[in-house]
């Protein structure tokens, strides 16, 4: 490990040299992230036990589903026992989560019986939940999936896992498509849209993209379009009458057989009028928070399927070997520049920052992205180095 001569002080931990400290992002209940996540630092973590790696992690989203996990209305949880196990935090009574899903992380050392990593290679989470948000995690070596060497950046490294897989797997897993088919998509500008409209793109797909209007919509239309996206239009626009045959022209009047919806609510009522015979609605996310509403006549008279798809079930119900099939081909198209990483803020936890202010400077962030300030994917870096 890095450490040398470690002296402690309450919320710091900071030496002479170079030092390294411990630091996590947890929540103890339920609630607001804004008000329930605090920082903490924690001891040094035993050499890795057999079977298991310890990562450094270089670069942490907050996904919108961290934040629905810390609210505790998010499905798939963290488990206080593993969290327990790995930090030395908690008790049973008194249980401490972890924050974060997904992440990159370099590996600091094997343990005994570890097979195909070593010091230094760049690994993402393959289990949910493992807890990001710190600066190092004693983790079971099945539980990551090694990148490539060379060529990636740490935001797409970061990124990898969550947003670039959905997009993938939602394009290739409901219909076949062919070069010259189409495809339509509302919430066009979040990060899932944005790997919509460029792995299309990589396979000579169109894509319709629907956003939310705003006062300037230049530089949005000039962004998705420098990704490759074929139309961007407004959900107003939806309320155009002559959409149809505007969209009609566009295709050369092929069908548009799968539609990906973001937002749920009105929006994706009215693009599912929009699809043709026997197409697929996919829902990965429901930002509007409004509840989903379809004509019967699209499934009597169009044979419309709607499904759900969630990359967690994805990833429990594929093999590994799939999975690092699937990560090794969007690592390549990253390579490629054929994926950008995400527009984002790194937002840095300096070593030499106590508990205290950590604590103040991450629950701004969450009460900021509550209120929608971003507008880019936020990357946590929790430095373990007073310098
Ligand atoms: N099912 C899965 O496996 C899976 C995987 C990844 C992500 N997701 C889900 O996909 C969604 C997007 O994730 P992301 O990381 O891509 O998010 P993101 O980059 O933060 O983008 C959020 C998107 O939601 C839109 N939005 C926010 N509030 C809205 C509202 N009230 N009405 C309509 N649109 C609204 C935003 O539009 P504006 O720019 O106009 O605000 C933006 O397009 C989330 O629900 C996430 O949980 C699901």
């Amino acid at each position: 490990m890095l450490s040398r001569t470690i002296i402690r002080s309450p919320g710091r931990t900071f030496s002479t040299s170079t030092a390294m400290l411990n630091r996590c992002i947890i929540y103890t209940q339920n609630g607001d992230p804004a008000q329930v996540i605090r920082a903490i630092t924690y001891p040094k973590l035993p050499s890795p036990p057999p079977n298991t790696v310890n990562l450094k992690f270089l670069l942490s989203p907050i996904n919108p589903a961290d934040v629905n996990t810390i609210e505790g209305v998010y499905p798939s949880k963290p488990s206080p026992t593993s969290n327990i196990a790995a930090s030395g935090l908690g008790s049973q009574d008194k249980p401490v989560f972890v924050g974060g899903n997904e992440g990159l992380a370099q590996v600091v050392e094997v343990g005994e019986g570890v097979k195909g990593l070593k010091k230094d290679d760049w690994v993402v989470m393959d289990r949910p939940q493992l807890g990001t948000w710190s600066t190092s995690r004693n983790v079971p070596f099945h539980g990551v999936i090694k990148l490539p060497a060379t060529g990636l950046t740490e935001a797409h490294g970061a990124t990898m896992t969550v947003n670039p897989t959905t997009a993938y797997n939602m394009l290739d897993g409901f219909v076949k498509l062919q070069e010259g088919d189409w495809v339509i998509q509302n919430g066009a500008n979040s990060a899932v849209g944005q790997l919509v409209i460029q792995i299309a793109k990589n396979r000579g797909l169109s894509t319709i993209n629907f956003v939310r209007s705003r006062d300037d919509m230049g530089p949005l239309v000039d962004h998705l379009k420098s990704l490759g996206a074929t139309k961007i239009l407004t959900y107003d626009d939806l309320n155009d009458k002559s959409l149809r045959g505007k969209i009609k022209e566009w295709t050369g009047g092929k069908d548009i057989r799968l539609a990906l919806n973001c937002v749920g609510g009105e929006p994706t009522t009215a693009i599912s009028k929009l699809l043709g015979q026997d197409a697929h609605l996919v829902s990965y996310g429901a930002m509007s928070k409004k509840p989903l509403s379809l004509p019967t006549s699209l499934h009597i008279f169009k044979n419309l399927t709607s499904h759900g798809f969630w990359q967690t079930n994805w990833s429990k119900t594929h093999s590994r070997t799939q999975k690092e099939e699937l990560i090794a081909k969007l690592a390549d198209m990253m390579k490629e520049n054929k994926i950008r990483a995400p527009e984002h803020t790194i937002v840095n936890i300096s070593a030499q920052e106590s508990d205290e202010e950590a604590t103040a400077k991450i629950r701004d962030v969450f009460a900021k992205l509550a209120e929608g300030k971003f507008g880019k994917k936020v990357l946590l870096k929790l430095e373990d180095t007073a310098t």
